[in-house]
């Protein structure tokens, strides 16, 4: 696909924590956007500030349902598909509800998007594809056994969409997120993620709860740098991204203990008495990766992917959101 602007774009889950922000970045880069989602683990909130633009559209559909699919696709150019049922213990828990969303969903909208004529097709994959895998730092030909319902999706996802390239020729690129942290994801509920659960954790000056012995590291990869790459592998002209996988992460290895260090010094900034908090040991918790860290050159090379935000300078951005809606 190449880069002639403007284009219609279709986000699935474009209400979502990444979505919203896929939408601003897509908007910001000349496209029009239509953004579907059935609010399932997100609020209208997220697009509130976009809603009433002449450039984006808000549509509910559901990607279980083959007919809101084809509906959503009418007409657009390009398809960001990120609508999923994120997180490890949820897909433990109820593998079903993952399966459906993540893996019928998904290929509902693969066969919509092509049966369309869509020129490319961007989702999201995750680094739970490594699974087992001990190497770090991850490259992209080297996937482990998936530890996880979830993973299990996301590794098939992956199968699918490229043998829809090799098939039918249809335009397809993944992207493999590595802990995604920003403004707008949930703090909240049994499935939030570390990074706003541990804030909200500080914000009400109770000690985040860390599983294991807080050893354990991640690639934190600051959300407008995630934007960036979705509206950089939508324009991708390079024949030899199509058909691909790629990481998205920031590149660097935090631990959880150095984590919520850093965390608890940016709070304090704003309120002193965070800085008194303690943290939490509790037990390991079960289908969960040790060690996260990306090798993120084939992404700089064929995506021109560049990220700038570091997890300092992320949280930076992050804490103020946070502290106005959660504190
Ligand atoms: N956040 C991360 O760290 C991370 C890491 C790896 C991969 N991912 C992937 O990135 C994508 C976006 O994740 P996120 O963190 O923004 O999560 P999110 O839960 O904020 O966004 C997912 C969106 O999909 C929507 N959705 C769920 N089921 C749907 C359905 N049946 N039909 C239509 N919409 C539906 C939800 O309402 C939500 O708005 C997901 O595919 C996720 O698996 C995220």
């Amino acid at each position: 696909m190449n880069s002639n602007h403007p284009r219609h774009i279709l986000v699935t889950g474009g209400a979502g924590f990444i979505g919203s922000h896929a939408c601003n970045a897509l908007l910001a880069a000349g496209h029009t956007v239509r953004c579907m989602d059935n609010l399932a683990t997100s609020k209208q909130d997220n697009i509130a500030h976009l809603e009433g633009l002449p450039e984006f559209e808000f549509v509910e559909g559901d990607i279980r349902n083959a007919a809101d699919c084809a509906r959503a696709v009418d007409g657009v150019e390009g398809v960001v598909h990120l609508a999923a049922l994120g997180s490890v213990p949820r897909s433990i828990k109820d593998p079903l509800a993952t399966h459906a969303t993540n893996l019928t969903g998904f290929l509902h909208m693969l066969e919509a998007a092509r049966f369309e004529g869509v020129k490319r097709f961007v989702y999201a994959s995750s680094s739970s594809v490594y699974g087992d895998s001990k190497e770090l730092p991850k490259r992209e030909p080297n996937i482990g056994l998936p530890l996880s319902p979830y993973a299990v999706t996301k590794v098939t996802n992956e199968v699918y969409a490229q043998l829809y390239t090799r098939l039918h020729g249809f335009d397809t690129i993944g992207l493999r997120f590595f802990n995604v942290f920003g403004e707008r994801q949930d703090p909240e509920g049994p499935y939030a993620a570390a990074i706003p659960k541990f804030i909200r954790n500080f914000l009400k000056h109770q000690p985040p709860q860390i599983h294991g012995d807080g050893l354990q590291s991640r690639d934190f990869t600051y959300v407008g740098n995630v934007a960036q790459v979705i509206v950089q592998a939508l324009d991708a002209a390079d024949p030899r991204c199509v058909g691909e996988v790629f990481n998205v992460a920031f590149g660097a290895r935090t631990t959880l203990v150095e984590l919520v260090k850093a965390l608890q010094s940016e709070l304090a900034t704003v309120d002193p008495a965070i800085s008194e908090v303690g943290m939490k040991f509790i037990e390991e918790r079960a289908g969960d990766i040790r060690d996260s860290l990306a090798d993120i050159s084939k992404a700089k090379e064929l995506l021109g992917y560049a990220p700038s935000i570091d997890l300092k300078a992320g949280l930076r951005k992050a804490v103020p959101w946070y502290v106005k809606n959660w504190g």
